[in-house]
């Protein structure tokens, strides 16, 4: 049990770390937050401090998830892919919810990313290519976001089972982690949501939210 809560709480404060934050605050000298739609993720980085420091940002927050899950084998030993999931879990509300910034962070696409390119590699490349062609077609990231996220079970579930013949055993922890963590994603992207219907939500780039 103690290793569990070692193991959990360390997930959250890895997921925390203020990636975005801190490189939209060295290259602006402003709080990411106080623009765009209020992320401190790498979509609203771009926004704030250009391309460049959005890439870093979204290569650091999916290293986060990586990590998490990397340190939860090494580390604390955790094998099943049961255990794993709810490590990605606190790392992904690390992510959204930092200790270091009052509680408001990012939406946790790319450290969601990280944490499933450890649990189901091909799936989550699948994942990522519903993500270019909608991002291809709109020019919107949290639509490919959203699409993304509703692949990623179907991914998990052709891929890792009918693809690769594995015992749903195997699969399935990761096909259910990927349900739950797809709806707390989703219920982060609440705004984004009622942007999309009323057609303001914001295209890539774009900084000023409209009103109506
Ligand atoms: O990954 C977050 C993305 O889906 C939406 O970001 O800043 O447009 O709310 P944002």
């Amino acid at each position: 049990l103690a290793t569990w809560f070692v193991a959990l709480t360390l997930a959250y404060l890895i997921g925390g770390l203020p990636s975005g934050f801190l490189i939209a605050k060295a290259v602006t000298g402003e709080d990411v937050r106080a623009s765009g739609s209020g992320s401190t993720g790498a979509t609203n980085v771009v926004r704030k401090a250009g391309l460049a420091a959005g890439l870093a940002t979204y290569i650091l927050d999916v290293s986060k998830g990586m990590l998490v899950l990397w340190l939860a084998v090494r580390w604390f030993g955790l094998s099943a892919s049961t255990a794993q999931g709810a490590v990605g879990l606190a790392a992904i509300l690390g992510h959204m919810f930092p200790v270091y910034l009052g509680f408001r962070g990012g939406k946790g696409v790319a450290t969601g990313v990280g944490v499933f390119l450890m649990l189901s590699p091909w799936a989550t490349l699948l994942s990522l290519g519903v993500w270019v062609v909608a991002f291809a077609l709109t020019r919107t990231v949290s639509l490919g976001s959203l699409l993304g996220v509703v692949a990623l079970p179907f991914g998990i579930w052709s891929c890792d089972g009918w693809w690769a013949g594995r015992p749903p055993a195997v699969w399935l922890p990761t096909l259910v982690w990927s349900v739950v963590i797809g709806l707390v994603i989703v219920a982060r992207h609440r705004e984004n949501l009622q942007r999309l219907y009323r057609g303001t939500e914001l295209t890539f780039g774009e900084t000023r939210l409209r009103s109506t």
